[in-house]
């Protein structure tokens, strides 16, 4: 695992942003070989979107030869309601980039049948090589994408029930009406992300950082879903000082003196074969 801890939201967004940029470039995508890249949304990957449209504008990167999988999406929102995960990315991320509609996935939370809908879903990261570089993001209560408290380490995409907290949590974003906040979604499982070839998850925030503890100083649990990525070859958790407050001394010293060399490793993707002591 790695911790990287910039100062504020907006370094670990640019962060992220580059660290995807650069996955993006060595891997040198074309029509025969597309890179995958999975995505979430709300507000922690907000700042990071904003980066990779500024390195696209520049010319920096392309997205032509990417595929995206986003990690979930409410059950009977809307397709065009402004909180749909549809409209996040689109307004968001996808329309000020070059990606190909075709190319960008995203579960369909109003399918007559959604069971067979997260089934195909899951066929399509098959049929596309599975996920390179799988990004998401947690809630204060630990959950990844709406893996929540409980839910299966080994879980596949399906159905999920919010549980009150998420609710709780997403009512800012309906008017404060926790009556508006819809009470189901569908989402890729633990298992589905822990398949990518590679996990980055972006913790900001004083409100996360007990989940962020949780994630990596205690053991695995799956009323922590986040903490499933302890037993993944190649995660990394990008946070900013606010969301290591409940994190030991000695851990946030430990991971801060690896942070010259995560920034060699940024521009460099054999971060991960070359320096085998930060594993
Ligand atoms: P947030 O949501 O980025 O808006 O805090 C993250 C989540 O609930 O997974």
């Amino acid at each position: 695992m790695r911790l990287v801890i910039l100062d504020d939201y907006d370094l670990a967004s640019e962060w992220a942003a580059k660290y995807i940029r650069n996955r993006i470039i060595k891997f040198k995508p074309s029509p025969e070989r597309y890179f995958t890249l999975g995505l979430p949304t709300g507000s922690t990957p907000y700042g990071c979107y904003q980066k990779l449209i500024e390195y696209y504008r520049s010319g920096d990167i392309s997205f032509k030869y990417v595929k995206t999988f986003n990690m979930d999406e409410y059950v009977g929102l809307p397709r065009a309601h402004p909180e749909s995960y549809h409209s996040y990315m689109w307004n968001n991320f996808f329309k000020h980039i070059d990606i190909d509609p075709a190319n960008a996935h995203i579960l369909d939370g109003n399918a007559v049948d959604l069971e067979t809908e997260c089934q195909a879903y899951e066929k399509k990261i098959t049929e596309a090589g599975g996920i390179e570089l799988f990004v998401g993001g947690i809630g204060p209560d630990g959950h990844i994408a709406f893996n929540e408290p409980g839910s299966s380490l080994v879980s596949r995409t399906r159905v999920k029930t919010l549980a009150k907290d998420t609710i709780v949590a997403n009512a800012r974003f309906f008017g404060n009406d926790l009556s508006k906040v819809p009470t189901m979604a569908l989402t890729v499982g633990v298992g589905t992300v822990m398949d990518a070839k590679e996990v980055m998850i972006l913790i900001t925030g004083a409100h996360k950082a007990f989940a962020l503890y949780k994630a990596i100083e205690e053991g695995v649990n799956h009323m922590w879903t986040v903490s499933a990525f302890q037993q993944h070859p190649r995660t990394i958790f990008v946070c900013d000082e606010d969301a290591t407050l409940e994190l030991r001394v000695k851990t946030v010293k430990y991971f801060k003196g690896t942070n010259s060399k995560h920034n060699k490793l940024q521009a460099n993707y054999s971060f991960w074969e070359e320096s085998s002591d930060l594993n």
